[in-house]
This record gives structure tokens, C-alpha cells and sequence, in this order.
């Protein structure tokens, strides 16, 4: 067990800010049900991110978009029912804040009312200003995605990685201290390069969260099902599997299967 288990404090927005100021590094990874979200939190997340690729580790999903808010509503609470210590973290689906920031709004007030999540993650910069701004200003906690942003999958055509020419990385830095100024609390940097997410998290106050971004930044996610070593074919050069839980559960089953085929399930002890 980590011995960052051991520190039961709540993990606010607040102390993020605090733990990058002391160089203390974040741990953040996904979940999406109750009892997963319960044994991460017990092992010492920081911060537990109710993520749109529920879509497709849940759902079976080629991509995030199809996720509906009511969706993400439901993994939510099923999320924070279980959590004690990190903080809880839930994305905005696709089409529920670009180009309205009245409906952006309102979709993050759904997620905080219903699932009683403590903040909200987007994706993009300039392009969702007024959104972020305006979810802003009702108290609600953004934190921001920049770098590969999924939810434009089909803007890039592919998952490669990001910023690699001067005027994307340009936009980058542009977009995270724009992010800063209207007072997200943290960003996420997706599939980007090392020495241009260590620039932006060494130039930014507020913590960077990199996947697949190096670790010149503030912390790390990864997607729970992926260092879990749950999916098999997804094997991007960032990802460190943990485990390998697609293995254990396949023989677990097939042993099961056996056991109930043979009558060895359930014996004497096993019933009433
Ligand atoms: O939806 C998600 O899981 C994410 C992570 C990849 C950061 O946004």
C-alpha cells in the first residue's frame, strides 16, 4: 500500500496549487464505477478523473464523442459515492459547452448538482474562452485540456502526437497562459513534447498534469483501464502497465467456467 494512503486530508484545488509549489508531484488516474473508484482512492490518488473515455473503455466506443452528459452524470455518481480523499474530477462531454457558453453553464451546474463532483475538466483554449469563463464564474472549478484533445479526433484525423511545429506549440502556450489568466486551477496536457510541456508547467503557477507529455510537469494520468493492463491493444510509448488484470480475470473466468462445467462449483462448503 502507498504510503501516500496514509494521508487522509481531502485533496482540494487548493492543494494542488500548494503541492506544485512544494515540487510535490500529482497522481491522478480514471475511473468510471464505485468499487474501482473506492480501491484507488484508498491507495492515495490525488485526483480521480471521472474521464470521457468512458467511452471508450466503458462503452466500447472508436472515440469519446458519443458520450452523452447523463452519461457522464452516471459515472460521476457512481464515482463520488465511492471517494473519500482525492478530488473528483468530471469531464464535459462532447457538444455540451463548445460555441454556447449558456448551455456550457448549465451542463456544469448539472454535473455539480448531480453528482456532487468538485470540479469539471474541457478541452481547448481560445476557442471555449467564453465558456470556461463563464462556468467560471458560478464557483465552479475548471481545470483545462490542451495538447491532443480527443474530442477533435476528427479535426486531426489521427492520435499522433501534438505541437510538434512551432505554431501549434505556439498556440499552446498562448492557450495555457490564457487558461491561467481566467483562473483555471490546473491543465492537462495530452501527447505532446517533453521540453514543451516542462516550458509550459515551469512557466505557469498552476499545476500541469501530462499524459504521454514527459516529466518535466507536475503530475501524471494515466486511463485506469490502460495501466491496468484491462485493454491489450492499446500500447502507446508513454503507457506503463501496472498490471496485467486482462490476464488474471481471463484465467479467473476459465477457471470458473471449468469448475461449474465439471461440477466442481459449487461443493459441500458452497451451499446450504
Ligand atoms: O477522458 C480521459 O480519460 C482524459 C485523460 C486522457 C486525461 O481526458
Amino acid at each position: 500500500m502507498s504510503t501516500y494512503a496514509e494521508d487522509t486530508r481531502k485533496v482540494t484545488t487548493h492543494r494542488l496549487i500548494e503541492m506544485k509549489k512544494r515540487g510535490e508531484k500529482i497522481s491522478m488516474l480514471t475511473a468510471y464505477d464505485y468499487s474501482m473508484a473506492r480501491l484507488i482512492d484508498a491507495a492515495g490518488m490525488d485526483v480521480i478523473l471521472v474521464g470521457d473515455s468512458a467511452s471508450n473503455v466503458m462503452a466500447g466506443n472508436v472515440t469519446t464523442l458519443p458520450m452523452t452528459l447523463d452519461q457522464m452524470i452516471y459515472h460521476g455518481k457512481s464515482v463520488v459515492r465511492a471517494v473519500k480523499r482525492a478530488l473528483v474530477v468530471v469531464d464535459l462531454p462532447f457538444g455540451t459547452y463548445q460555441g454556447n457558453s449558456i448551455e456550457a453553464l448549465a451542463s456544469a451546474i448539472r454535473i455539480m448538482k448531480e453528482t456532487h463532483a468538485e470540479c469539471v475538466k474541457l478541452e481547448g483554449g481560445a476557442e471555449i474562452r467564453e465558456s470556461v469563463e463563464r462556468i467560471l464564474s458560478a464557483g465552479i472549478p475548471v481545470m483545462g485540456h490542451l495538447g491532443l484533445m480527443p474530442q477533435s479526433i476528427n479535426k486531426y484525423g489521427t492520435y499522433t502526437v501534438r505541437a510538434k511545429d512551432g505554431s501549434e506549440a505556439n498556440k499552446l502556450i498562448e492557450d495555457a497562459r490564457l487558461l491561467q489568466e481566467m483562473g483555471c486551477f490546473a491543465i492537462v496536457l495530452e501527447k505532446i513534447p517533453a521540453d514543451l510541456a516542462a516550458r509550459v508547467a515551469q512557466e505557469l503557477t498552476i499545476p500541469i498534469i501530462g499524459i504521454g507529455a514527459g516529466g518535466g510537469v507536475d503530475g501524471q494520468v494515466l486511463v485506469m483501464h490502460d495501466m491496468l493492463g484491462l485493454t491489450q491493444h492499446f500500447s502507446p510509448r508513454f503507457l506503463r502497465r501496472y498490471a496485467n488484470l486482462a490476464e488474471i480475470i481471463t484465467k479467473a473466468v476459465s477457471q470458473y467456467v471449468e469448475d461449474v462445467k465439471s461440477s466442481d462449483f459449487p461443493n459441500e462448503k458452497e451451499q446450504y
